[in-house]
């Protein structure tokens, strides 16, 4: 028998990475991705897939229920694997109301759809929600890692709006019965990452000798998961997981962000002999901080570990020397993002208004 997704927010970050992993290891499935195309989603992303023939690309938003339900019925989904969300804090604090109406109203017009055309429809069904550790708020350093029993305290409203939807999704499964699963994860990085992050934003504005901006004293902690484990984190929970839990995915990779743009330094250091700005190093910059900046996440990922067997692959230098070599080979897909003047707008106000600390 055949087996239909709705994956949405596919032409993202971690949504493309999902839909490559997914073609690699389980080839007959046929993935419908759902995606509005903002300016974090990019088609490109899904070319050179291993099964073109497999992935339909719909264009189209999770907060149009007509088209939602349609989608559903039409193609009999029987996994719904929901990535699609605003997910940069930075554009959270300049424009709060698109991450309530794509993070907590776009979810909850899949949740109606799905009970609602689950109903009609016998089977075993599964809709699996993609949150974040940033609804647990921030730790104090010496304090335990995030566990499922940690209560919510989001202090962005990136985190205010995930957290809602996860409420949502454990609300439909306590009273309707929908049979959900929700992976609650630390920060990702990897190839085809949007660079407004962290991460790719230092590899491209190293390669281009820009400054690297580092928010604050750049001791915030962040336990960084390499986006391939957490491809397979999510399969493994949609496939073993029981219905009706929440699983922490964390990389085991606490790291403050100072240490982070040194290792990007000294790895591009070693990959581009020939760079002028070398050593990377000089290029960093302290600027003022984010407001409100959480000061610490880590993940205790025990129950997925021990439940469903699950452990990441890739420590933190190996994930990030991967990394750094996509970007190097696809400096095209930079600079077309780059030539972008949205982008180029945003990165440059969000820089110019942080000014130097
Ligand atoms: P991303 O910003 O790279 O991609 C989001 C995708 O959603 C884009 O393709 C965009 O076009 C699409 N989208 C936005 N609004 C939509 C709408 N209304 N309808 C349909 N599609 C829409 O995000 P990402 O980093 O890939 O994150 C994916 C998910 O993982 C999010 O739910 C995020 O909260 C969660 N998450 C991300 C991280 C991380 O480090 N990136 C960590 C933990 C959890
Ligand atoms: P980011 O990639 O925006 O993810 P999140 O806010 O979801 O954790 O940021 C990761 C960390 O890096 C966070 O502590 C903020 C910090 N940061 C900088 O220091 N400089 C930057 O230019 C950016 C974008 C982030």
């Amino acid at each position: 028998m055949t087996r239909n997704l709705l994956v949405t927010g596919g032409a993202g970050f971690i949504g493309s990475n999902f839909i490559h992993y997914l073609q690699t290891h389980t080839p007959e499935i046929e993935i419908y991705n759902l995606d509005l195309l903002t300016y974090a989603g990019r088609l490109e992303n899904l070319d050179d897939l291993p099964v073109p023939g497999k992935h339909h690309f719909i264009r189209g938003s999770i907060c149009d229920a007509e088209r939602v339900e349609s989608i559903l019925k039409d193609h009999q989904i029987s996994t719904i694997v929901h990535f699609a969300a605003e997910s940069h804090v930075d554009r959270s604090l300049k424009n709060p109301g698109a991450f309530i109406d794509t993070n907590v109203v776009g979810t909850h017009t899949l949740l109606e759809a799905a009970c609602k055309v689950w109903e009609d429809q016998p089977g075993k069904h599964r809709f699996h929600h993609i949150s974040t550790d940033e609804v647990f708020g921030s730790l104090r350093s010496g304090e335990p890692a995030f566990t499922e029993k940690t209560p919510y305290a989001p202090n962005s409203p990136y985190a205010a709006s995930k957290a809602a939807s996860d409420h949502l999704v454990r609300a439909y499964g306590k009273s309707f019965g929908l049979p959900y699963s929700i992976s609650n994860t630390s920060n990702n990085y990897g190839p085809f990452q949007f660079p407004e992050k962290l991460i790719p934003l230092l590899i491209s504005n190293a390669l281009a000798g820009k400054p690297l901006p580092i928010y604050g004293d750049g001791k915030q902690i962040r336990d960084w998961l390499y986006v391939e484990d957490h491809c397979t984190a999510i399969w493994t929970i949609i496939e073993k997981g029981q219905p009706g839990k929440s699983y922490n995915v964390g990389g085991n990779n606490q790291t403050p962000n100072i240490k982070i743009v040194e290792l990007i330094c000294s790895i591009l250091d070693e990959k581009v002999p020939d760079s002028p700005f070398r050593p990377h190093q000089q290029l960093i910059q302290f600027v003022k901080d984010r407001p409100g900046h959480d000061r610490r996440y880590a993940i205790d990922s025990h129950l997925i570990q021990e439940e469903l067997g699950w452990e990441p692959q890739n420590d933190l230098r190996g994930g990030l020397e991967k990394t750094v070599d996509w970007y190097l080979a696809h400096t095209d897909w930079l600079k077309a993002i780059q030539q972008g003047t949205s982008y180029q707008d945003w990165i440059e106000k969000n820089y110019q208004e942080r000014g130097r600390a």
